[in-house]
C-alpha cells in the first residue's frame, strides 16, 4: 500500500483494525512459547494495546509505525508522558519505544530475540509480503521467535487490507520454521469485513522460529 493510504486512514479515523482489548491469541499462546525475557519487535504497530501487555510481562518493546499521530495517540490514551525526540519521531516510556518510520527502511544496529506480528503481514499486498518477511528475517536473530496472526478468506470477494494470507504462503518462505497454533472462525466478530464481502473469515495463529 502507499504510505498515503495509511496516513489518510489515521487522519480519517478509518482504523477498524485497532482493538480495544488484548488480542486473545496473544493471551492464549505467548506465555507458553516466549518463556524467557527479551526484546520484542512489533512491525507496523499502530497503537495496539498488545504492546502494553508485552511490556507488562517484562519484555522491552520496539514498535515501528509510519504514522506519527498513531504513536502520539498510543501514549496519550495510556495517560503517559513519553520521552520523545524528532527526525524521525521516537517516543519511549515504560519499556516501550515507538519509532515513526517506514519499516522497510528500519536498520537498527542489533537483532531482536522476539517479534509480534498482528495485522502487519496481512496489511500488505502479496507484492510486498516477500520483502516484508525478508526484512523481518534480517531483524530477528538466529533462533529468534515470534507470533504471527493472519486472516484467511476468499480474496476474490474482498479487496484488502486486510489481505488473505494462505497457510501455504506462510510455510513457503525460507527464513522461519512454522508451527501452526490455532485456526479460528472469527466471522461473527468482524461484521465490517463481512459487509465488505469476506463472508467467512478465519484467523490463524503461528509460532515462527528464525532458521
Ligand atoms: C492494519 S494496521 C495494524 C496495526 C497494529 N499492528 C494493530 O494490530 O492494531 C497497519 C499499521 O501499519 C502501519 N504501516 C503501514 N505500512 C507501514 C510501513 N511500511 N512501515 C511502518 N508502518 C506501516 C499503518 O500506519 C498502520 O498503523
Amino acid at each position: 500500500m502507499e504510505k498515503k493510504f495509511w496516513h489518510d486512514a489515521w487522519r480519517n479515523r478509518q482504523i477498524g483494525f485497532h482493538r480495544s482489548d488484548i488480542h486473545p491469541m496473544l493471551l492464549r499462546h505467548w506465555p507458553d512459547h516466549a518463556r524467557v525475557s527479551g526484546d520484542v519487535l512489533v512491525p507496523l504497530c499502530g497503537k495496539t494495546l498488545d504492546m502494553r501487555w508485552l511490556a507488562e510481562r517484562g519484555h522491552g518493546v520496539t514498535g515501528i509505525e509510519l504514522d506519527e499521530g498513531a504513536i502520539r495517540e498510543f501514549f496519550t490514551e495510556w495517560g503517559i508522558e513519553p520521552d520523545c525526540s524528532d527526525s524521525p519521531l521516537s517516543c519511549s516510556a515504560e519499556g516501550i519505544s515507538l519509532l515513526a518510520m517506514d519499516f522497510f527502511e528500519y536498520r537498527p544496529s542489533r537483532r531482536f530475540p522476539y517479534f509480534y506480528d498482528r495485522a502487519a503481514l496481512v496489511a500488505l499486498p502479496h507484492s510486498m509480503r516477500g520483502d516484508y518477511l525478508a526484512r523481518l528475517a534480517e531483524l530477528v536473530e538466529s533462533g529468534g521467535e515470534g507470533l504471527l496472526i493472519t486472516f484467511e478468506y476468499d480474496q476474490g470477494a474482498m479487496d484488502g487490507p486486510p489481505f488473505s494470507v494462505p497457510e501455504q504462503e506462510v510455510r513457503g518462505q525460507r527464513w522461519f520454521e512454522v508451527e501452526r497454533l490455532e485456526r479460528s472462525d472469527v466471522t461473527a466478530s468482524h461484521p465490517g469485513l463481512v459487509q465488505r464481502g469476506a463472508l467467512r473469515l478465519v484467523e490463524v495463529c503461528y509460532w515462527l522460529r528464525r532458521l
